[in-house]
């Protein structure tokens, strides 16, 4: 049984276009071990990416979950909403290695995927990619703090 103290929680959330890969993405997490949050869509009826971006985003921000995964056509809108929640670095990444430099150094806390953009067989190499790289620190970390200082103007 996997120790779950030792991994973040993460809230994850897609719009109509993204549903199927937040399906396989939870599916992958839980067979993982990690504790997930779904906070929808549950179907692929449409809906406005901005309710679940937004709700991932607070989730994160409140320190309810550690991480967010967000998934949409292409990752964009997600992003966009994201980014607008204080305390959110949201990254859209279309590999493994903007995966990987999201962590390293933009030390992001949310990935955002878009499901009509990346190939379907890419997905969970993506996100494992994302989880499994932590933060660089240093210089990179002068650099973040700037980004988050824009969230007191
Ligand atoms: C939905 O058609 C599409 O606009 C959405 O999934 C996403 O790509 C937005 O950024």
């Amino acid at each position: 049984m996997p120790d779950l103290a030792d991994k973040p929680k993460i809230a994850i959330g897609a719009d109509h276009a993204g549903f199927h890969a937040k399906e396989l993405i939870k599916k992958f997490l839980a067979a993982q071990g990690y504790d997930v949050e779904d906070v929808g869509t549950a179907s692929e009826e449409s809906v406005d990416y901005p309710d679940f971006a937004r709700r991932v985003a607070e989730g994160v921000a409140a320190g309810r979950a550690q991480l967010g995964i967000l998934t949409c056509g292409t990752g964009i809108g997600m992003s966009m909403t994201a980014n607008k929640v204080p305390g959110v670095r949201a990254a859209l990444a279309h590999d493994i290695m903007t995966a990987h430099m999201a962590r390293e150094h933009n030390d992001a806390n949310v990935l955002t995927l878009g499901a009509r953009v990346v190939p379907e067989e890419q997905i969970i190499a993506i996100v494992r990619e994302f989880l499994n790289t932590s933060f660089a620190g240093g210089r990179h970390q002068r650099r973040v703090d700037k980004i988050m200082a824009m969230d007191k103007k």
